[in-house]
């Protein structure tokens, strides 16, 4: 049996007061009981909501890491400085980032890393519209498999989000979703028999309160990676709620 998990992306949002506010509600409306609960930050803000949700069980994810070890990387933040400061997570290979040019093999590098500094990675695949509606959507998403699977260890997630579902408000059907999971998890299933039954498959592309339960229905969704709805409180609890 498969635990649930909300993993909420704050992307590049936020202000001190703001990510306050936000925690402060979150620690009073959702409940890290039933399902693991994740928030995302941006850099910055991750010990402020370490401290703010000390205690509820929330746990904290960066949105990226270096693939090197500490050094002269200007810019960059080491997997082992986020784990430092109290992550166990880290988002990887998310689209927005695929999109400004990280590759197949520097998120496979990143997710390394990762596991050494003690992180464990949720790792993102997706296909675009174009891609989709090419008959391809499959066959790049194992692709992106294929450049993380030789290294796949137990607790790492992967979060299937099509690109053309992310921030658009256009969620894929729960049917679609699935068939996706499906396939990923077979996948799995031939080249790490071991983890595939074990690891966890998160759907994430315009995740609200609303399509949440009937997403998570799905035999092989086991939870969401969360965007804009996890901005408000009351909505992520929801989802939260639904993933419970
Ligand atoms: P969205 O973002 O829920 O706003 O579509 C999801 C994500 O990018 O992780």
């Amino acid at each position: 049996m498969r635990r649930s998990v909300v993993a909420g992306n704050w992307k590049m949002h936020g202000s001190s007061s703001m990510i306050e506010d936000l925690v402060k509600a979150l620690a009073d409306s959702v409940s890290a009981d039933a399902c693991d609960v994740i928030v995302s930050p941006s850099f910055p803000y991750l010990p402020l909501v370490q401290q703010l949700a000390a205690g509820t069980g929330i746990g904290l994810a960066g949105q990226n890491c270096s693939a090197h070890s500490q050094g002269a990387h200007t810019g960059e933040v080491a997997a082992d400085m986020l784990r430092d400061i109290g992550c166990d997570w880290v988002i990887l290979g998310h689209s927005e980032r695929r999109q400004a040019g990280e590759t197949d093999q520097e998120v496979a590098a990143k997710a390394v890393a990762a596991r050494s500094a003690g992180l464990k990675p949720i790792l993102c695949v997706g296909e675009t519209l174009e891609q989709r509606q090419a008959g391809d959507a499959v066959a790049i998403v194992t692709g992106q498999l294929e450049a993380l699977v030789a290294d796949l260890a137990d607790g790492d997630m992967i979060a299937y989000e099509p690109v053309w579902a992310i921030g658009t408000g256009e969620t894929a059907t729960p049917e679609q979703a699935q068939e996706m999971h499906g396939e990923i998890r077979a996948f799995l299933a031939e080249r790490q028999p071991a983890l595939a039954e074990a690891t966890r498959l998160l759907y994430g592309g315009s995740v609200k309160a609303d399509n949440a339960s009937a997403l998570f229905a799905e035999e092989d969704i086991d939870g969401g990676l969360v965007g804009g709805a996890s901005l408000k409180a009351d909505d992520f609890a929801a989802i939260v709620r639904a993933a419970s």
